[in-house]
């Protein structure tokens, strides 16, 4: 059978009860179920074309040949979709981000779902929304949660097939806006992969675990609801219940830098002074602030006033992961 050439739009993610730390590292099962939101101006456009005549994978991330590291995970992703397809062709890949690479906005998020479903749509692999995030995890876990639309969760589940993720409201349900104030464009110091792998001797694992699985049906419950108080007390302690893991893992990872603090304790005041906006943050320096959509222009402002900020990316709730007609190649 021909291959045909296929392309993905993926957006990136933000988790509000985050997934940090695994039951299984080999499969990517979560300690915890985690919810998230699609951004729709932090995306990634993957072309895939299976061709019987390449020798090997052929992979371009941003106009420039892949890293030996992310040249393998790609691999290693393509043979997974080779093998329920009953296919042995190499493939062609190329991939571009709209956001920086490496900078805790979750860029493998977006290309492990777009290359998901670029390389099964390559393949003629046709698969279901669910089997698709089942397949998009294993390549990178919080992936899953960037093939369904909007507000999305995923569920921790004790194999394989229960792992997966499925929106909880679309797009349009709530105009939530994440603005994420970028003052770090450079790669991250250790990676999410390996901060997972690290995250269990730290003493706060089981604490923060359990008040992971406290807060996920309350963020649930006020995504659905709408509330903006609750939902934004929720996500601001579990970012900080994270970090608290990630910084007495062994060894200690320390994602924030002074910006990162200060922007924080801004976020903070804004809050005190009437502007509610509370603050998220990934494996990295940069921070999301999470605002409604009647405070985004003041949050936004007052974020370009601060001197630390070098550039706010604005996102609303996004779509899921789409087939598009423009390819790279
Ligand atoms: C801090 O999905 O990047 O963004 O499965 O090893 O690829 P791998 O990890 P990854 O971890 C994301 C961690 C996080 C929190 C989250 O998105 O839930």
């Amino acid at each position: 059978m021909p291959f045909v050439k296929a392309t993905a739009l993926s957006c990136a993610n933000i988790a509000f009860i985050k997934y940090w730390g695994r039951k299984d590292h080999l499969l990517r099962l979560p300690l915890n179920s985690s919810i998230s939101m699609n951004l729709d101006n932090a995306t990634t456009v993957t072309t895939v074309a299976f061709d019987e005549a390449l020798p090997a994978d052929e992979i371009e991330i941003g106009g420039e040949p892949a890293s030996p590291h992310a040249a393998r995970r790609v691999s290693e992703h393509l043979d997974r979709i080779r093998a329920l397809a009953g296919i042995t062709a190499r493939a062609r890949v190329a991939s571009r981000n709209s956001f920086p690479m490496g900078a805790g906005i979750a860029s493998s998020a977006s290309a492990f779902a777009a290359l998901t479903v670029a390389a099964c749509a390559s393949a003629g692999l046709q698969l279901d929304e669910r089997a698709l995030t089942i397949l998009a995890r294993q390549g990178s876990g919080s992936a899953c949660r960037s093939i369904p639309a909007g507000f999305v969760e995923w569920h921790t589940g004790d194999t394989s097939d229960e792992s997966f993720a499925e929106s909880i409201a679309p797009p349009d349900h709530w105009d939530l806006r994440d603005l994420i104030a970028i003052v770090q464009t450079e790669h991250k110091e250790v990676g999410s992969s390996k901060g997972h792998e690290i995250a269990g001797p730290s003493p706060f694992a089981a604490a923060r675990l359990a008040e992971a699985e406290r807060a996920l049906p309350v963020v649930r419950v006020a995504i659905l609801a709408r509330d903006f108080t609750t939902f934004g007390e929720e996500a601001e302690q579990e970012a900080i219940r994270m970090h608290a893991v990630a910084m007495t893992s062994r060894p200690s990872v320390l994602y924030w830098s002074p910006e990162t603090v200060r922007i924080m304790h801004a976020v903070r005041q804004w809050r005190a002074e009437g502007l509610e906006a509370y603050f998220s943050i990934d494996a990295g320096a940069n921070v999301h602030v999470l605002c409604q959509g009647k405070d985004a222009p003041y949050v936004e402002a007052a974020l370009h006033a601060l001197l630390d900020v070098r550039e706010v990316l604005a996102n609303r709730p996004g779509p899921g992961t789409q087939l598009v007609e423009h390819h790279l190649f």
